[in-house]
This record gives C-alpha cells, sequence and structure tokens, in this order.
C-alpha cells in the first residue's frame, strides 16, 4: 500500500537529527520469556476500565459501528502523520487514531482537511486494549508505528511485548505492524509475538521509500536502519 507524506506535511515537521537507541542491553532481554510465561494467562490482568474511559471508549465504538467500515487502529498516533496518511489511502475504512498526549493529539487535529474517516482518541493503550478484548472488537489492522523503545535493560516492563497487556494487544487483532529503529525491541517484540501465538513472527528491515510518520521521517533522516514485524492472521 503507498502510504506517503505529501510534500505539504514532511515540510511541517521539524527537521532533526535524532541519535540512535543507545542501550546498557546488547541482545534480548534475559527475562523477557519468564515475563512472558507469568503473562500467558489472561485472566491475570483485570486492571479496571474507569467510567470516564468506558463512556468514550463506547462512544467510540458506536461511531465506528455506524460508520459500518472495516476498523485499523493507529496506537500511539503522536501528531497524526501515519493516521492522515491511511485514512486517505483506505477511504473505505474507519481509522481510530490513539495517543495518550493531548499536546500531540492538538497538533494532530490541526491537519488541514482532515478526513472523514478518521477519529482521533486520548486514551490509553492498555485500556483501549483490554476494552476491545472485552467488547470484541472486530480490529482489521493495527499499525504500532515506532513505540517509545525504553531501552535501559531495567526498563523491559514498559516495552509493550514486557507489559501484561501483550495477549490481549495480540486477540484484539493478528493483524498487526510494529515499526522501530531499535533492533532489539523489534526482536524482542517478535519473540514475544511468537511466543503467545505460537507461530512463527519474522523481523525484517525496513527502508520505506517515503516515510509514513513524523518519527519514522525523522528516524530516515538521521540515517537509522529500521525494523518491521508484520503478523498477518492466518485465515
Ligand atoms: C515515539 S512516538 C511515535 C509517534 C508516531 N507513531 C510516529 O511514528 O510519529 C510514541 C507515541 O506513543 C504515545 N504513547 C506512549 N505510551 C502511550 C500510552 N500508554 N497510551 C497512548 N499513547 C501512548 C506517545 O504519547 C507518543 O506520541
Amino acid at each position: 500500500m503507498g502510504l506517503f507524506l505529501k510534500p505539504r506535511m514532511l515540510s511541517s515537521v521539524e527537521n532533526n537529527i535524532s541519535k540512535r537507541v543507545f542501550s546498557n542491553q546488547q541482545s534480548i532481554h534475559p527475562n523477557l520469556a519468564r515475563i512472558s510465561d507469568r503473562h500467558k494467562d489472561l485472566i491475570k490482568y483485570q486492571n479496571p476500565i474507569s467510567a470516564e474511559s468506558a463512556r468514550i471508549l463506547k462512544s467510540t465504538q458506536d461511531r465506528v459501528e455506524q460508520s459500518a467500515k472495516p476498523l485499523i487502529m493507529d496506537c500511539g498516533c503522536g501528531t497524526g502523520e501515519s493516521a492522515v496518511q491511511l485514512a486517505r489511502a483506505l477511504p473505505d475504512h474507519t481509522i481510530v487514531a490513539i495517543d495518550k498526549s493531548i499536546h500531540r493529539l492538538n497538533k494532530a487535529r490541526k491537519h488541514l482537511l482532515l478526513p472523514e474517516n478518521l477519529i482521533f482518541l486520548r486514551a490509553d493503550l492498555p485500556e483501549i486494549w483490554l476494552y476491545a478484548y472485552r467488547q470484541k472488537w472486530n480490529i482489521k489492522k493495527q499499525y504500532l508505528l515506532y513505540p517509545n523503545p525504553w531501552p535501559k535493560q531495567e526498563h523491559l516492563m514498559r516495552r509493550w511485548h514486557a507489559h501484561p497487556i501483550m495477549p490481549y494487544l495480540l486477540s484484539s487483532s493478528q493483524n498487526l505492524e510494529l515499526r522501530t529503529n531499535w533492533k532489539i525491541y523489534a526482536h524482542e517484540f517478535a519473540w514475544a509475538a511468537q511466543y503467545f501465538l505460537n507461530k512463527e513472527v519474522e523481523v525484517q528491515s525496513w527502508l520505506p521509500e517515503t516515510p509514513i510518520s513524523n518519527f519514522e521521517l525523522k528516524y530516515l533522516q538521521s540515517g537509522h536502519e529500521l525494523y518491521r514485524v508484520h503478523i498477518v492472521q492466518n485465515d
């Protein structure tokens, strides 16, 4: 699918050079297997969803159902460039783009000519994945574009694949695309996905012709290697 940042959008992105991810970890974290084993049982993660979050998520669910279009989620959409591109490229889908940062979402909402099939949502991703799992949302695909890497070894549990939400994340949609500029993150995510889904999951090198998101652009401009984990559901 050709998803390209348009020149107007490119010029609005700050042209700053980003440092490569530096970590005190040289390979997959030695505790990932033990932690994944602890998280295997879905029932163990039972965080409550606040009444306010439930109300917002229900209203989003209603909008998606009214649109009668397949749902695609952009999880951690930042300033929204990828969400706008997806919505323009896929007008017969509804794109729900989620971020917890009101500052970034305010920037996202300022894109000119926002597509009608795009919903920006301020929410905490673990709540979304939990709610989506409980309410049986039918998510055609989810994108996780350049999640915060949390590269310090002691921050393993903050990475999505080591968070207790991981089995819910995978259960809400097994069509999933993760992109990152940290090779170890990609390999850990693929390892955990393979562990939970019990099927082979690969890490690919990723070199887009034109970037889809703000961070992808920044990392390409900075000469970083990019990695992709693309999981496709078996029918
Ligand atoms: C590195 S930025 C990438 C943004 C965008 N995907 C891109 O590629 O330009 C990571 C984004 O994830 C968001 N984020 C991190 N943790 C989150 C959470 N628990 N719930 C929702 N958004 C979160 C941050 O606010 C930030 O905008």
